[in-house]
Formats: structure tokens, C-alpha cells, sequence
């Protein structure tokens, strides 16, 4: 694995970020432990090193883990490794967002069919190219349900860097910014990792979107005070009841925008439905290292003799939501029933 600096390519308006880049014979990826404070790349050239970056957080988010690893069974199918294997490991790299099986899913049906590395890597910008367009979508449905003039708070970072760009939750934000429907942005902290304090916060500078950062505690008082109309979030997991899986501290948010009359957006491609998992007491939730906890800025700031729980996400049940947004459209209050409708029976 090889870092390099290098400034971040700049598309267009309120969306210049690519955080996930293919070069041809290696996968360019913006260390996103690194953000705010410095920019850097790491260049992968093997699936190993690609299933590395996926589990220490360099590449995160779900849609952006699943492209990562797209491109993770080309390398290996550039270099004539066993490709049984490197899906095997890109796949166990993290359990929760199911946009990296359904990713590899992808890959492994065209392995099957015979596919060389050139059919990998098309099917890989398919994935990547379809996710974008996914999120554009998806920005102009979610914004279209927003009043003008709206406050809106939001979690962890879904945006360029968790997508392959433009994002979700953030990119109706972006929409809902362009279309002057959204007044104010505010962008929880996102502890223990700090994905909304040192990614959105960074995204949404970067993009000349003004944000406002609050101590994830602070959500419930800014509810109370009337400020905000919708609460936006990614997903990792959308089980077939439209439980969703999301960053741990999204299931509060919920719970206190139901208490307060603010509404809940869940926005999230439909590579981010798993119509196999029935409900969300089923989706498994991702554990990490105690030490995120005990540990900041390298330095241990809690007594030695504690212990940590540190599970990353939580799920919100259904009857939480207003709103789901997919590139397929916008299902109100969801439920079994609608999402059955929306996205047909699971496999089994
Ligand atoms: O642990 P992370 O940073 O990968 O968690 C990311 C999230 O929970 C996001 O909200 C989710 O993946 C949606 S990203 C478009």
C-alpha cells in the first residue's frame, strides 16, 4: 500500500469530492482517518490491501465500501490470484453494510459467467457510475419533500466520501441547498470515530455549503427549540420491514424527532435494501476496538482499569421513519407491506 499527497478533483458545484479513484492498475483511496488534517492517498494493489483499508476505516460508508471492493476483485483479477479467496476476504472486511455483499454479489455473478479482468472492471464502473446517478436521483426526491426555509440535522457523513459522490442524506442536502429548501445544516459529531465532525463538517466546506457542528448530546435540545423540520440519514442496512441499520446514535436521533414532531428521513440506494433480512433484530451490528473509546488523539484519557462497549451502528425500527428515500422513489411511513411492493420478496 503506497500514500501519496494529492488535492481532491473537483467536478462541479457543491460536489467536487471523489474520495474512491480507479487508475487503471490501482485503486486510489482518500485516507479518510486522516480528514480534516491532512489530505492523503493511499494507492491498494492487491485485494488484501483493499480488505485492509475497508476494515481500518480508510474507505467508509456504505456505498463506498462496496465500490472499494468491486474494484478490489479487479486487482485480483488483474494479478491472476484466486478470486473465490479475495471475495472471501473483502467480504468479511465489515458486517454490517450490506452494499458490500451485494457488491461482491455482483462481481462473483460475472466471475461465474466466465468474466476476464476487463468485464470486472467494466461492471466495477457500472456499480460505481450507477451508485452516482443513485444519489443524484435521490437528492431531487428527498429535497422535494423538504419546506423552503428548513432547518435539517444529520449524522455521521454520507456524502463524496462515503458514495461514489454527491452522497445521500448529504446529497439531498446538496439538492435541498441548490433548491433553497434547506435554510441551515446541522451535522452531529459523530463519536467515538468523529465521521460528522471531521468528514461533513470537511465535505460541506469544501463545497461551499455552510454547516453548523453540535455535540451528538446537544441533538435532543436543538429538537426542543424548534429549530430543525427533518432529521437526514444514510443507512447501512434496510431490512425488509424498512428497519434500518445505521451509525450507532441514529436510533436516538429518531426516538427524540418523533418525541419532538421533527421528521425522519432515511435516504440510501437500493443496493442498501436487504429484502433477505426480515427485520432489524437480524442485521448484525458491528463491534470495534474499546480503544476508539478509551483512547483520543493517541492518548488514553480514561482511568486504565475501564473497560468500553463500542457497537458502530444501531437500528431504527420503521415506525420511526417518515420517509425512505431510494433512487425508486420515496416510501412514506414503510412498513413490510410497502417495502414488499417497492422491492418485490427477498431470495428466501
Ligand atoms: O462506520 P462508517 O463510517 O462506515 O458508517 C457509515 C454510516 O453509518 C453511514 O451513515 C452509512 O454508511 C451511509 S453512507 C452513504
Amino acid at each position: 500500500m503506497i500514500v501519496t499527497q494529492a488535492s481532491v478533483e473537483r467536478p462541479c458545484t457543491h460536489d467536487r469530492i471523489r474520495a474512491v479513484q480507479w487508475r487503471g492498475d490501482l485503486l486510489r483511496l482518500l485516507d479518510q482517518r486522516k480528514l480534516p488534517l491532512t489530505e492523503e492517498w493511499i494507492e491498494c494493489r492487491n485485494a488484501d490491501e483493499v480488505a485492509l483499508a475497508i476494515r481500518d476505516l480508510v474507505v467508509r460508508g456504505a456505498p463506498a465500501i462496496g465500490i472499494a471492493a468491486a474494484w478490489g476483485v479487479v486487482l485480483a483479477a488483474q494479478r491472476g490470484d484466486n478470486l473465490d479467496n479475495a471475495i472471501a476476504e473483502l467480504r468479511a472486511a465489515r458486517p454490517t453494510a450490506v452494499n458490500l455483499m451485494w457488491a461482491l454479489d455482483r462481481m462473483r455473478t460475472r466471475v461465474r459467467a466466465g468474466a476476464g479482468s476487463q468485464a470486472l472492471a467494466n461492471e466495477a464502473q457500472k456499480i460505481q457510475d450507477e451508485d452516482l446517478a443513485a444519489n443524484r436521483r435521490m437528492g431531487e426526491l428527498g429535497a422535494a419533500l423538504i419546506e423552503p426555509g428548513s432547518a435539517v440535522l444529520t449524522h455521521c457523513n454520507t456524502g463524496s466520501l462515503a458514495t461514489a459522490g454527491y452522497g445521500t442524506a448529504l446529497g439531498v442536502i446538496r439538492a435541498g441547498i441548490e433548491q433553497k429548501r434547506i435554510a441551515r445544516v446541522y451535522a452531529g459529531e459523530t463519536r467515538p470515530w468523529l465521521q460528522g465532525a471531521r468528514l461533513t463538517m470537511w465535505e460541506l466546506a469544501r463545497d461551499g455549503i455552510p454547516a453548523t457542528l453540535i455535540a451528538d448530546a446537544a441533538a435532543s435540545h436543538l429538537m426542543k427549540h424548534g429549530e430543525v423540520r427533518w432529521v437526514i440519514v444514510g443507512a447501512d442496512r434496510i431490512a425488509a420491514n424498512g428497519d434500518t441499520a445505521n451509525k450507532i446514535g441514529t436510533y436516538q436521533l429518531a426516538i427524540s424527532a418523533k418525541h419532538h414532531g421533527v421528521k425522519f428521513m432515511v435516504v440510501a440506494p437500493s443496493s442498501t435494501v436487504d429484502m433477505n433480512t426480515p427485520d432489524g433484530n437480524s442485521i448484525e451490528i458491528e463491534l470495534r476496538d474499546p480503544l476508539e473509546l478509551l483512547i483520543h488523539n493517541g492518548a488514553r484519557v480514561v482511568a486504565e482499569e475501564a473497560k468500553a462497549w463500542n457497537p458502530v451502528f444501531d437500528v431504527t425500527p420503521h415506525e420511526l421513519i417518515d420517509a425512505i428515500v431510494t433512487e425508486r422513489g420515496v416510501i412514506g411511513k414503510p412498513d413490510a407491506e410497502k417495502m414488499r411492493t417497492h422491492f418485490g420478496a427477498g431470495a428466501h
